[in-house]
């Protein structure tokens, strides 16, 4: 049997996710603030095990108690392995620097990065004694590689991930039973994400045309199609641990 913890559940890449996992009958623990009542639906008509829990991830310790609960319905016994998906993210505020408003920047930072570090901490301290396969996943972004104007914070956020990756690869070397580690740069994906950003100015975003004509010319990629390709790659041994891939051509 196997466990995924799965972020930001509510809509796009992560509900996508969550959706297929239920599907496959694997036990799944969904967070975001907004309850996603198709899945719990699904899960409900397939008397799957799905656990649901409306988290803010901007609140450090809520995390941190949302993860002690979550490890008690773990069940070792048939555990084969367990996941956690960094997926929830935000692209907001969009803007140059210098035009930003402080609260939402320190709010990306908490939900982008602050987040994943605090949820990557707890699921490597309380799966440690757990002699199963163990992988975190963290959705980044090929803004992690590359600066876009108007998104300093997006850009510095996933690069940050990026970096988390990495480094929790290099310590986990040690580990007998390690967690495996890796982040994906799904694409440009068709999800409210995109949406939100095509309505961003050019002024705050010069790369904006760019986004708008993918979507016209239907080049974006289905989260269905994205979401299918990350839980084949969850389990395994490839990509190796602290690989950073895009999914586009991998
Ligand atoms: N779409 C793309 O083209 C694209 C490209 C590259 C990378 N990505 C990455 O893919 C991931 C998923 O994005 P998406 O496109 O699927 O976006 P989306 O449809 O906007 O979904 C974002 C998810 O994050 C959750 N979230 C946001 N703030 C949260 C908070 N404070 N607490 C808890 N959950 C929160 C949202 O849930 P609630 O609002 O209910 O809390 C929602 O479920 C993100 O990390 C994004 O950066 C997307």
């Amino acid at each position: 049997m196997k466990y995924y913890i799965v972020t930001g559940t509510s809509s796009g890449i992560g509900e996508a996710i969550a959706n297929k996992l239920i599907q496959e009958k694997h036990k799944v623990f969904c967070i975001s603030r907004r309850i996603n009542n198709r899945l719990t639906q699904l899960a409900s008509n397939l008397h799957t095990g799905l656990w649901y829990y409306q988290l803010n991830l901007a609140d450090s310790q809520e995390i941190v108690h949302k993860m002690r609960e979550i490890f008690t319905f773990i069940d070792p016994e048939i555990a084969t392995g367990i996941a956690l998906i960094n997926n929830a993210g935000v692209v907001s505020p969009v803007a140059p620097s210098g035009k930003l408003d402080t609260y939402f920047l320190e709010n990306h930072i908490k939900v982008n990065l602050t987040a994943p570090m605090i949820l990557a901490n707890e699921f490597i301290r309380r799966a440690s004694p757990l002699k199963i396969e163990k992988t975190i996943v963290n959705i980044s972004s090929g803004a992690a590689q590359n600066p876009y104007p108007g998104w300093s914070a997006y850009c510095s956020s996933k690069a940050g991930l990026d970096m988390l990756t990495r480094t929790i690869a290099v310590e986990q070397q040690r580990e007998t039973w390690p967690v495996r580690i890796f982040s994906v740069a799904p694409g440009v994906v068709d999800t409210p994400m995109q949406k939100t950003l095509r309505q961003t100015s050019e002024d705050d975003f010069p790369p904006l045309e760019r986004f708008i004509q993918l979507h016209k010319s239907g080049k974006l990629s289905q989260p269905d199609d994205v979401a299918e390709k990350i839980i084949s790659l969850t389990f395994g041994s490839s990509p190796a641990s602290g690989d950073i891939i895009d999914l586009r051509t991998f």
